[in-house]
């Protein structure tokens, strides 16, 4: 259900904060662990916080209230915001009403909610994912009842439409359109603690990325669990046309998609709006063996895949891929990992992003047999990093001599003044430059590689 945040209690609750913080100069520190997803909704979590009167720092130690937004993707992302949340002790001692407040995937997760209810005394609430307006009702109870709320299952999938957004990437923007999962890959938690998919109204995504070309951002990122297979009374190829249609000099992404999903279409509107949508697909593997891929209930085999990419090349020849790779699923043999690393060799991805694989309880394949030890998960990443490292060079070095448009984003090295840029394909560029050109556009050329970023110097 969409769910307008003005409709909900929040004006009242945010009003309630107001007035109980006022002339008190308190001070707000999100933390966020995970994907963009969780940065997308940091941004949300911020624009809240200030609504309630809060000023936002990066110092956690001079906080009034901290919140975590936390990722349940894998034992160790997991591990990182409990380890984090231990240093709090020592800020709560300093400040005892300090108030801290978990969000995002693990508070969807029952047993983490009763750890930290029972072990960590000083954690006042946690908050479902798709449940952040419920933010200053959470404030409010332990700042005005010393009341602490842990609620679980309330969690309805909803669509939360305007809420404030306090956006931290300069001219760069996320966007989500769509959120949760359906597919149900046997490895993963996601559709477990951001449920099913549900994709936002055409019209409001469009309304708010005018807005924001209006407003000077230059890169729109959309974003979704599996945003390709969004779906209103438009396709996600459909939306996309219209996004790029926007009149103003930008550039949009999007992230993440399923190889399933990727249409004809939407590659034909990837094709015709070359300039406005990136020549850059993210398109997660996970594995090269036909036996895993489907263990791990990805619904496509290795031909497929291949297939997906071939058109994506023949259409747009300079794209830029890049991909996600499990080792060390169950049962995975050293036969099936030599499968994932022959993709690697046929595809030559820009970048590839591996994960060993981590058991999550609840899913079909933690319950599966036939575990990889950690040694050999080592060893095959060893190998894999190895071959891409070379790959990602020899790709990177095809730029030097090209030229480019890139978008400044940062200042690296403020002596020098070295910025940080991207290529439209998402490279990431080093650059130097006279003038602060922080979001703009400008042109390029390519001298020099890493594995990782290539170096430029300006057109001018
Ligand atoms: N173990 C390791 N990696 C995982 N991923 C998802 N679930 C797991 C898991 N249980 C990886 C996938 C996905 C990326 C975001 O994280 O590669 O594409
Ligand atoms: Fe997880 Fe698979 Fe859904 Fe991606 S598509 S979020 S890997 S279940």
């Amino acid at each position: 259900m969409i769910v307008d945040i003005k409709q909900t209690e929040y004006p009242h609750y945010v009003d309630a904060v107001r007035t109980l913080i006022a002339g008190k100069n308190m001070k707000a520190h999100v933390m966020t662990f995970g994907c963009q997803q969780n940065e997308a909704d940091s941004e949300k979590a911020r624009g809240i916080l200030s609504d309630m009167g809060y000023i936002i720092s990066n110092d956690y130690n001079e906080c009034d209230i901290i919140l975590v937004n936390t990722c349940a993707i894998r034992a160790h992302a997991e591990m990182k915001a409990l380890s984090m949340l231990g240093n709090f002790r020592a800020v709560k001692r300093k400040n005892p009403d300090l108030i801290v407040g978990v969000f995002g995937c693990m508070a969807a997760e029952n047993g983490i909610v009763e750890k930290l209810k029972k072990d960590f005394h000083y954690v006042s609430f946690t908050i479902e994912p798709n449940m952040i307006h419920t933010l200053p009702e959470n404030v409010y109870k332990i700042m005005h009842d010393n009341k602490r709320s842990f609620v679980f299952g309330k969690d309805e999938g909803n669509i939360i439409e305007y809420a404030p957004v306090m956006r931290s990437k300069g001219s760069k923007a996320w966007v989500s359109i769509m959120y949760g999962c359906n597919n149900f890959c046997s490895y993963c938690i996601v559709p477990y603690v951001r449920g099913r998919e549900r994709s936002r109204d055409s019209k409001t995504v469009l309304a708010e990325c005018r807005e924001l070309v209006v407003s000077g951002i230059k890169e729109i990122t959309l974003l979704g669990q599996n945003v390709n297979s969004y779906k209103s009374d438009k396709t996600f190829a459909q939306l996309l046309e219209s996004i790029a249609n926007i009149e103003g000099e930008f550039i949009v992404r999007f992230m993440t998609s399923h190889p399933k999903d990727v249409s004809s279409e939407l590659i034909d509107v990837m094709k015709k709006y070359e300039g406005k949508i990136a020549p850059y697909f993210h398109l997660p593997l996970q594995s090269g063996s036909d036996r895993i891929l489907s263990l791990m209930n990805r619904t496509y085999n290795r031909e497929r895949y291949l297939s997906v990419v071939s058109k994506l090349r023949e259409a747009i020849p300079d794209i830029c891929l890049s991909t996600d790779v499990i080792i060390g699923f169950p049962t995975e043999t050293e036969e099936d990992f030599l499968g994932t690393m022959d993709i690697l060799e046929k595809v030559r991805f820009d970048m590839v992003y591996s994960f060993n694989y981590s058991p999550r309880e609840g899913t079909r394949a933690a319950v599966m047999e036939g575990a990889v030890p950690d040694e050999v998960k080592d060893v095959r990443m060893k190998k894999l990093l190895l071959l891409q490292d070379k790959i990602s060079y020899e790709k990177n070095a095809e730029y030097i001599g090209k030229k480019v448009r890139v978008l400044v984003e940062s200042l690296s090295k403020k002596d020098d003044k070295v910025y940080t840029a991207r290529t439209d394909s998402n490279k990431l560029v080093h650059i130097k430059l006279e003038e602060n050109k922080i979001g703009e556009f400008i042109n390029a050329e390519v001298n020099g590689c890493g594995a990782f970023d290539l170096f430029a110097e300006e057109i001018k």
